[in-house]
């Protein structure tokens, strides 16, 4: 059997496969500028069908207080919210011309890095737990201080697939708000999580159920189903300063919006739409319990190579997806046997994990929408051919 490579790619969070009906959404909208909502109304009713959504998933309990809008995925909404935690730290600082920071953990993705950069922001990289691979909140102490706009914590980690536990960051927030009397909003990057988390770990505390939690985003060509490209962010209006909206009149009526990107096609939002409507909570939670049990499969398929040592998962809860690395052997190593997949047309990424942990290399599996267990079966032949092959 043969798999385009969009399939044998290891690596990606990206929907590379979409339901038949939902690809001809997709393919139908593909002309259509999402930004015009003057000639095409259903765009309004269509992001706000998918914005009510999104703000249940995440228990927003009172929609009235929030507001949602889509992106061109999860950085550009990284942007926007350090933006939005900027200025509402600007508004009640008024004076202190200090330049603000923003604390994240080592696992934090590489978008906070270049939004931070933009926005003139200090970003204070924490190192992960070295156990747990995650967020220690026993460092957050140390690091705050008056000129601290914010904290992001991240649902699914890039590099480890770990959940940070945002409970216990808003507990930490919570004490140091009963002691200093200063607020500190928390970020959620749920950039895959979001879709994950709501649907299979309910009683997880990590939303707008915990009281520091003012935004969180997701991307909708992660396990949304979607083909890139967009995300979204939800906020708590509290701290979506108005004057960052702007206004625009020359498509036919006034149109006031957050996101930076302005004209792009249609297609992603009239997708992501048709699978709200159509698979709705409990077509995603079904579709993300598969996910789950290809993961175990996969990882039965890992542990029958001794060389083989999986990382993720772990203790806590995570992705679907597996992290590893190799038991020292100085014949075959990760970087080798990427390259001889390669040579079999799979791509699988190897990188460092984050600090303290950076002398570990790794590899990343993710199992999305088309990871079949035939699949499985033809990654495990040619990992058990590298293994048998004599290295160079
Ligand atoms: C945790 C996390 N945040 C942000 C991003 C960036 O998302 P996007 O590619 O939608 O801009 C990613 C992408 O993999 C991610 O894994």
């Amino acid at each position: 059997m043969s798999w385009p490579s969009t399939q044998k790619n290891l690596g990606t969070f990206s929907t590379t496969l979409m339901e038949e009906d939902a690809a001809k959404v997709f393919s139908a909208y593909a002309p259509y500028n999402a930004v015009d909502s003057c000639a095409y109304p259903e765009f309004i009713t269509m992001e706000e069908n998918c914005g009510t959504f999104f703000l249940n998933l995440f228990n927003a309990h009172n929609h009235k207080d929030y507001t949602y809008f889509s992106t061109s995925g999860s950085s550009e909404a990284l942007f926007m919210s350090l933006l939005f935690m900027k200025s509402y730290w600007k508004l009640r600082n008024q004076g202190n011309n200090h330049k603000p920071n923003f604390i994240i953990c080592s696992n934090g993705h590489t978008a906070w890095h270049k939004a931070a950069t933009y926005l003139d922001v200090t970003l204070k990289v924490l190192p992960i737990d070295p156990d747990k691979l995650n967020f220690n909140e026993t460092h957050l102490f140390e690091n705050i201080d008056n000129n601290t706009i914010g904290v992001g914590c991240t649902l699914g980690a890039t590099t480890t697939l770990v959940y940070d536990e945002v409970e216990k960051i808003n507990i930490a927030l919570n004490d140091y708000r009963n002691k200093k009397n200063i607020f500190i909003p928390i970020h959620v990057d749920a950039a895959s999580g979001g879709f994950i988390a709501p649907m299979v770990q309910k009683d997880l505390l990590w939303d707008f159920r915990l009281n520091h939690v003012m935004s969180i985003n997701v991307s909708s060509h992660k396990y949304g189903q979607v083909y890139p490209s967009l995300g979204w962010l939800c906020v708590k209006k509290e701290i979506s300063a108005d004057d960052l909206a702007h206004e625009s009149h020359y498509l036919g009526k006034s149109i006031k919006r957050y996101p930076i990107q302005f004209s792009h096609s249609a297609s992603h939002l009239a997708s992501q739409d048709y699978y709200v409507k159509n698979l709705g909570k409990s077509g995603y939670e079904k579709l993300i319990k598969q996910l789950f049990d290809m993961q175990t499969k996969l990882c039965e398929m890992l542990r029958t190579f001794e060389e083989i040592k999986i990382i993720t998962p772990g203790s806590g809860p995570s992705l679907p997806g597996v992290i590893f690395t190799l038991r020292g052997s100085s014949e075959h190593n990760l970087a080798g046997l990427a390259s001889y997949l390669t040579m079999q047309g799979w791509h699988l990424p190897t990188f460092n994990l984050p600090q303290p942990k950076q002398d570990m290399l790794v590899s990343r599996i993710i199992v999305r929408n088309g990871f079949t267990q035939d699949l499985v079966e033809a990654l495990k032949k040619d990992i058990g051919n590298y293994f048998l092959s004599t290295p160079e």
